[in-house]
């Protein structure tokens, strides 16, 4: 089992959606244009670090996506396992693989990636799967925490009720250094977005559980990592 999976598999994000998950489409939304819902359904959109798929279920029955052009990608086979078993996403192209070395054959008009780049000390691999993924006119969402200083913040933590070992997840990437890799393939982040909770979260029991604060530069997002940090969206296209 992956050291996260705990969270995933506790939490019934089918039912209950992230709010997140409705702020990734209506950024989607505004990127494609004004071109009404319909028009999604014959896009073939990829969500890498899928987890169970909550937000490819999201996607399923908010804007009516069809499942055959739903990709999901997870490297925790125990995730993509219940994705598979869950009837809501029957249809659904599911795959265990990681997202620094994987091949599906095929390319995406919409790549959504949410959570995921800060696992990675080095986000070079990514970004060239996401390229070889990518159709011409086709956007991705990389979503996470970012830093705006061009300083590259590698970190591990071992959150000591839940597991035992030092693990990734928790990355800062710079996003000088994530668009100096964009532009060797031709890609650019053609907007920056911040993704805000609309209401007040608190600390939970699970100190990696993040919650927001105000600070005197606006809200933000802490946890018991110590992190104070914005979850930001990176459009991405090519340029
Ligand atoms: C913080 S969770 C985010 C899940 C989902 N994207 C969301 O926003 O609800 C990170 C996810 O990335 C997956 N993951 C971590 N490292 C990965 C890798 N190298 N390749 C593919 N998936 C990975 C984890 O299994 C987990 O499902």
């Amino acid at each position: 089992m992956k050291h996260q999976d705990y969270i995933y598999l506790s939490e019934d994000y089918y039912n209950k959606p992230k709010q997140i998950f409705s702020y990734l489409l209506d950024l989607l939304e505004q990127n494609l244009g004004s071109t009404p819902p319909p028009f999604f359904k014959s896009k073939k959109l990829l969500d890498i670090g899928c987890s169970r798929g909550e937000f490819l279920y999201f996607c399923k029955k908010s804007l009516k996506f069809d499942t055959n052009l739903l990709y999901g990608l997870d490297y925790s086979s125990n995730l993509i396992d219940e994705a598979i078993k869950f009837d809501g996403l029957k249809g659904v192209n599911f795959s265990v693989g990681s997202a620094e070395n994987f091949n599906l054959n095929t390319q995406f008009d919409i790549v959504f990636m949410t959570g995921v780049l800060s696992y990675f000390d080095d986000v070079s691999d990514t970004i060239k799967c996401i390229d070889s993924h990518l159709s011409p006119n086709g956007i991705a969402i990389i979503t996470g925490g970012f830093n705006d200083a061009d300083v590259d913040l590698i970190t591990r933590y071992r959150n000591n009720r839940y597991f035992n070992t030092f693990e990734p997840g928790w990355n800062m990437h710079s996003i000088h250094t994530i668009r100096k890799i964009l532009k060797t393939y031709k890609l650019d982040i053609i907007d920056i977005k911040t993704f805000y909770l609309s209401f007040n979260s608190i600390p939970q029991e699970d100190p990696c559980r993040s919650w927001n604060i105000q600070t005197e530069n606006g809200v933000k997002f802490t946890n018991g990592m110590s992190l104070l940090y914005d979850i930001r969206s990176l459009i991405i296209k090519r340029v």
